[in-house]
């Protein structure tokens, strides 16, 4: 067998890897392990790359490319050990940027080697697909890092004709590609770079803060396209295993995503949804409705009473970073007789999966982690729906109010439960901007503050009580 062949069939191995690591990414149980299947398989691809020949020759550059390595590997292993939770979305619209930028640098080093060694006109289409789709990537993936760091709004920002602003420069892309392809021009292909950054910039703007994990799964998705044609155009099997696999499950994570908040693709892209905020932030109503508060220890008496609580948990968690708290608030209650699980929506928190990894960190038993639809069927015997740090996810409004943003949302029904008890800070909404109705019911608590604070000290009540 050639080294060719066998350097081939290691990398059918390696792509045999990545579809079942995604397979194992399908279960919080087995993700682990997914991702170790993955990262194996990608060492594995990296050192018999280096064994390639390329044109018949020993790879060039060896140095070169291992300096790339360590300098990637001194900069992501301790970022990606130590980013908090709440920052996970960032981190992983960086990594989607780099990667849309690093295919969108092969296809223009491939462009300057087509044209030294091809007829002048002759460039071909990929690589002027790898260098939009990747620029356009890397540009959008940036302003959602920065809207998500926070360095510049996380509203909307928007602007009269802002879509046809955008289909111009669409089209101009679009033109200067075809420029390229007949005249082969390097300047063009500039122009080509500049357009596709301005592209990516435009379209992330008038994109909401919570909005941005939709989008930056759609920008993954890509970037697997943008390295699926730097396979074509290096002539790499892997590459055009790995970015369809990239650019299929970016695809698929994006259309579930958007489901499990009841909105289409072009709603979340185009509507600039949170731009405003209609919540009143009042505790009292104009009909004469209010909230009621209570304390930890209000509440500790209640989940004394109690024998079936669900736990519904939210943005606000990871933020409190309470998780460890709420488990020891659930062993408790479970070693005096309670039941108790926890109700996750699918678009909890600002990430898919996010309350799972969260809880998970916590070592919260997997068959505690009851998925919407079956908490919804388990809700109308709770007697406490305790809900940490969620709003929209259990909002009213996207059931019975036709007028509201979230109207059509998926929602876990904490008002079925027999008391309903919010833990959040204030009175501000959640990331819809939205009123929430549930809040003034009158079987409705609301305990103010952080909720770890708030967490610590029912425990403390229930272990006194
Ligand atoms: P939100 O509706 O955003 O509500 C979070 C709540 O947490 C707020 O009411 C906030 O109130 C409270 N909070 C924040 N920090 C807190 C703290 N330290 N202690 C206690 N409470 C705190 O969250 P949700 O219910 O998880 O819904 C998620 C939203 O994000 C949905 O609208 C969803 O569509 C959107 N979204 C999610 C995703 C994914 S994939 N997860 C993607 C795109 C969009 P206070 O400020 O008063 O404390």
């Amino acid at each position: 067998m050639s080294r060719v062949t066998l350097i081939d069939l290691i990398y059918l191995f390696s792509a045999t890897t990545f579809v079942l690591a995604l397979k194992g990414l399908g279960s919080p149980k087995r993700a682990r392990l997914g991702n170790m299947v993955a990262a194996f398989g990608m060492v594995v691809a990296v050192v018999a790359t280096f064994f390639r020949p390329v044109d018949g020759h020993a790879i060039y550059h060896v140095p070169l490319m291992i300096l790339g390595i360590v300098i990637g590997l001194v900069v992501a292993v301790p970022v990606a050990r130590f980013v908090k939770m709440t920052a996970m979305p960032q981190l992983v619209a960086i990594f989607n940027g780099v990667g849309g930028g690093a295919a969108a640098l092969v296809s223009i080093t491939e462009f300057m080697h087509i044209k030294a060694t091809h007829p002048a006109t002759y460039v071909a289409l990929e690589v002027l697909l790898g260098v939009l789709i990747g620029t356009f990537s890397f540009a959008g993936s940036a302003i959602s890092f920065a809207k998500l760091q926070e360095l510049m709004t996380g509203r909307p920002v928007t602007y009269p004709g802002q879509q046809v602003i955008n289909g111009i420069v669409g089209l101009a892309a679009l033109v200067t590609i075809g420029w390229v392809l007949v005249s082969a021009s390097q300047t063009m292909l500039w122009v080509l770079l500049g357009l596709a950054a301005v592209l990516g910039v435009l379209f992330v703007l008038p994109i909401g803060g919570a909005d941005v994990p939709v989008l930056i799964s759609l920008l993954n998705a890509f970037t697997g396209v943008a390295v699926a044609a730097s396979g074509f155009t290096l002539g790499s099997n892997l590459l055009i295993v790995a970015g369809t696999l990239v650019g299929a499950s970016g695809l698929l994570l994006t259309r579930l995503m958007s489901k499990a908040m009841g909105r289409s693709l072009p709603n979340i892209l185009f509507s600039a949804f949170g731009a405003t905020v209609t919540a009143s932030g009042a505790t009292q109503r104009a009909d004469g409705r209010s909230v009621r508060s209570g304390s930890p220890e209000d509440i500790a008496i209640m989940l004394g009473f109690a024998s079936r609580v669900v736990f519904i948990p939210g943005y606000g968690l990871a933020v409190s970073q309470g998780q460890h708290v709420l488990r020891e608030l659930a062993d408790l209650l479970e070693s005096r007789g309670v039941e108790v699980f926890y109700g996750i929506h699918p678009v909890a928190g600002r990430m898919p999966g996010h309350m799972n990894v969260l809880l998970a960190e916590a070592n919260v038993p997997y068959e505690q982690l009851v998925e919407m639809d079956e908490a919804n069927s388990e809700l109308q015997t709770a007697d406490v729906a305790l809900v940490v740090g969620a709003n929209d996810t259990v909002n009213p409004a996207a059931v019975d109010d036709k007028t509201s943003p979230i109207y059509g949302m998926p929602i876990i029904h904490a008002d079925l439960a027999e008391n309903v008890v919010f833990l959040k800070r204030s009175m501000r909404p959640g990331f819809a901007g939205i009123e929430n109705e549930l809040l003034y019911n009158p079987k409705t608590t609301l305990v103010f503050g952080d909720a770890k604070d708030t967490l610590t000290k029912m425990v403390a009540a229930v272990k006194a009580g």
